[in-house]
């Protein structure tokens, strides 16, 4: 099997290699402390922040987003990074001769840190559009998504896996804990054309726009020839949990405009358009419910977009209705 460094070493250059092998090491740190809940590191629980979102900080963002800026930092080959939970972009000193910056969610699906559920942290890696040796800009983080030179996430789970692109398909790679080194278990991955299952938080039913309603009926009452259901619900509360499933068995995966959040819950820079750049990778596609994902230019650093993403299949009967 293919370790990770031995595959970036054919797949990319030696500065983005330094970086996945960077996340690679954070990824091993915050995977061993949620395999130890509640043993290790404290972990578990509210931080008593609110991020710049308004979200609730938990004690394992803060942690996760110290663990990799940490990692990160030191590589050498990123000049900044922009973090779900930080206000504003971080120059990284020293490193103003680097030529890529990182948008980053360090911790996603924090409302399922405390109850063993999946989580995990999603990434973006673009060049920066500001001159090398200068101290990166704002504009070198509002770029759009089609921008990515690589993307991955990481999923801690039953076991973790880090699943990424360079470019050249979506490849995915499982941790082994003993050698902290990741191995590649699937190779150029691609998305079910259609699926069985929707994951949408139905809770916001009743503010879905006439379109989305009548998309969410669809999939209720789709029959197979055989009269079974063709679809059925599955929503973990972990955009990469419920993204993984979707994207080996099919599926798609929607956080549409609320009334509680009437551009969505997601933030485009650090989930939208990492996410919806390996899924395109994988043959699949990712929308804001009406254009690609990768074609909005972001205008502000944590600014939220709706996210439709997934089969091919599924996306087009959900854009139809739209
Ligand atoms: P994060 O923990 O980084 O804020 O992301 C959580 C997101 C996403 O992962 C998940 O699908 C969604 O929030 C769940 O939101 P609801 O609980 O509102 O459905
Ligand atoms: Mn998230
Ligand atoms: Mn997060």
């Amino acid at each position: 099997m293919t370790e990770l460094n031995e595959f970036l070493a054919s797949e990319s250059n030696a500065a983005i290699a330094s970086i996945f092998k960077a996340i690679e090491q954070a990824s091993f740190i915050v995977s061993k402390e949620v395999s130890y809940q509640g043993l290790g590191a404290d972990i578990l629980g509210a931080q008593g922040s609110e991020n710049s979102t308004g979200d609730q900080q938990q004690k394992l963002d803060v942690f996760a987003d110290h663990v990799f800026e940490r990692a990160l930092r030191n590589c050498g080959s990123v000049a900044g990074w922009a973090s779900e939970e930080a206000d504003e972009f971080v120059a990284f000193e020293g490193c103003e001769n680097a030529e890529y910056v990182i948008a980053i969610d360090p911790l996603d699906g924090s409302s399922n840190i405390d109850v063993n559920v999946s989580i995990g942290t999603i990434f973006g890696i673009y060049k920066r559009l500001s001159p090398t040796g200068t101290t990166v800009q704002l504009q070198d983080f509002l770029q759009p998504g089609r921008n990515q030179v690589a993307a991955g996430y990481v999923l801690y789970s039953v076991s973790t896996q880090m699943v990424l692109s360079t470019g050249n398909g979506l490849h995915i790679f499982t941790l082994e804990p003993y050698k902290k080194q990741f191995h590649r278990v699937a190779d150029h991955v691609k998305v079910p054309a259609d699926g069985k299952c929707y994951s949408i938080n139905e809770v916001n039913f009743d503010d879905f726009a006439p379109a989305l309603k009548d998309f969410v009926q669809y999939c209720r009452d789709k029959k197979q020839e055989n009269g079974k259901r063709k679809y059925t619900g599955r929503y973990i509360g972990s955009l990469c949990a419920d993204f993984h499933r979707n994207l080996i068995k099919g599926g798609i995966y929607i956080y549409p405009a609320t009334g509680e959040a009437p551009n969505g819950k997601l933030r485009l820079v650090y989930e939208g358009n990492p996410m919806t750049y390996l899924m395109a990778q994988a043959g699949g596609y990712g929308t804001d419910g009406v254009q690609d994902i990768l074609e909005i230019v972001p205008t502000q650093l944590h600014q939220k977009c709706p996210l439709y993403i997934g089969s091919p299949v599924m996306m087009n009967e959900a854009m139809k209705q739209a």
